[in-house]
């Protein structure tokens, strides 16, 4: 798959971003973390240029520092993308060990074996660092304060990853990341949406979906021009969760992926029960990075019509 002549085009950027790095070719890079949504879009997007390498949990524990050590000495990839992660926000809230251990330590082993052997990192963090209680877009240096185990986690991913790598890994933030709907969450949604009873969703918090397709673009252009330092990335627009139901829903009707959908009812936060806190507002101020990539992101909705249009494809 090595394709030397492939090349990702210089962008111009209007505004730089955080930290420039020099330009290289990268030859082989690594997937951490490759049987997730994320890893299989990342899989899927893969530049030309790239040989990729693939590790699924089961094929490196990023919780095994000797393992992580080891295998990335053996493959010496020029470019590690960390996908890795313990995403489960309620999940976490109960078992802070476990999500220590792989958002945290585990983000650490790996920065450390790619200061190690001369890689570039890019880890993927969350929007979940910040605490919510802003009303515009978050930039990349405001002051993360998060609310929730999992953020903290993620937050300690970070700076374990500035610290290993001294600034010149990658670290990008996203929000709300969804697959294919044959995976989760569009999988569950639809699943819901497919029984007749009325179904409440959160009107009053604020960020934007994500496609995991817009993201391991993203990643790829970021990892291969060397653009360390921290950065935003989310699908344009601004929803609730309430917002993007109903648009899955009439989105998926048309397509003919459900049937009429049930009533969808907004309601405030504190009017269901909730495992965990989680940030009002997470909408990220990404213009820096959509000046460094020179292209900006697709708006939710296009991005999500998108996605269910191939899911319906797939189905026909
Ligand atoms: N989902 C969101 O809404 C969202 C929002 C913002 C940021 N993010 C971030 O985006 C990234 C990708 O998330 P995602 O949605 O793709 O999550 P995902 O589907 O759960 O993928 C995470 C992958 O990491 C693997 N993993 C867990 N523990 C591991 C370990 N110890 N060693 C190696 N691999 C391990 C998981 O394997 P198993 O499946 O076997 O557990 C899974 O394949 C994460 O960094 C996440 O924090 C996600």
């Amino acid at each position: 798959m090595l394709n030397r002549h492939a090349r990702t085009r210089q962008p111009t950027p209007s505004a730089p971003p955080p930290i420039r790095r020099r330009r290289r070719v990268t030859e082989s890079a690594l997937i951490l973390g490759a049987g997730g949504v994320l890893g299989r879009a990342l899989r899927a997007a893969a530049p030309p240029s790239l040989t990729v390498m693939a590790l699924s949990r089961d094929e490196l524990d990023v919780t095994d520092a000797e393992a992580v050590s080891t295998t990335l000495r053996a493959l010496h990839p020029g470019l590690v993308v960390n996908a890795a992660a313990f995403a489960d926000v309620d999940a976490a809230e109960t078992d802070a060990e476990g999500a220590t251990a792989v958002n945290a330590l585990g983000s650490r082993y790996v920065a450390a074996a790619c200061r190690r052997i001369g890689a570039h990192l890019v880890f993927v963090s969350t929007a979940e660092v910040f605490d919510g209680s802003g009303t515009t877009p978050l930039a990349h240096d405001g002051v993360p304060q998060p609310v929730n185990v999992y953020g903290a986690s993620k937050l300690a991913g970070e700076q374990a990853v500035h610290e290993e790598l001294r600034g010149a890994g990658t670290v990008c933030r996203t929000s709300w990341l969804y697959g294919p709907a044959s995976a989760r969450p569009l999988k569950e949604l639809l699943a819901r949406l497919r029984i007749p009873a009325p179904v409440n969703a959160i009107a009053d918090r604020l960020s934007a979906p994500t496609s995991s397709e817009s993201l391991a673009g993203t990643l790829w252009h970021l990892g291969t021009e060397r653009l360390g330092g921290i950065h935003h990335w989310c699908d344009s627009g601004i929803a609730t969760p309430y917002d993007f139901l109903v648009a899955v829903a009439e989105e998926a009707e048309i397509l003919g992926l459900i049937g009429p959908p049930p009533a969808i009812r907004p309601v405030a936060t504190g009017e269901q029960p909730e495992a965990v806190q989680r940030p009002r507002y997470t909408v990220l101020d990404k213009r820096l990075t959509e000046n460094a990539l020179g292209r900006p992101a697709p708006h939710w909705r296009t991005a999500l019509r998108r996605v269910l249009a191939a899911g319906a494809g797939a189905r026909a």
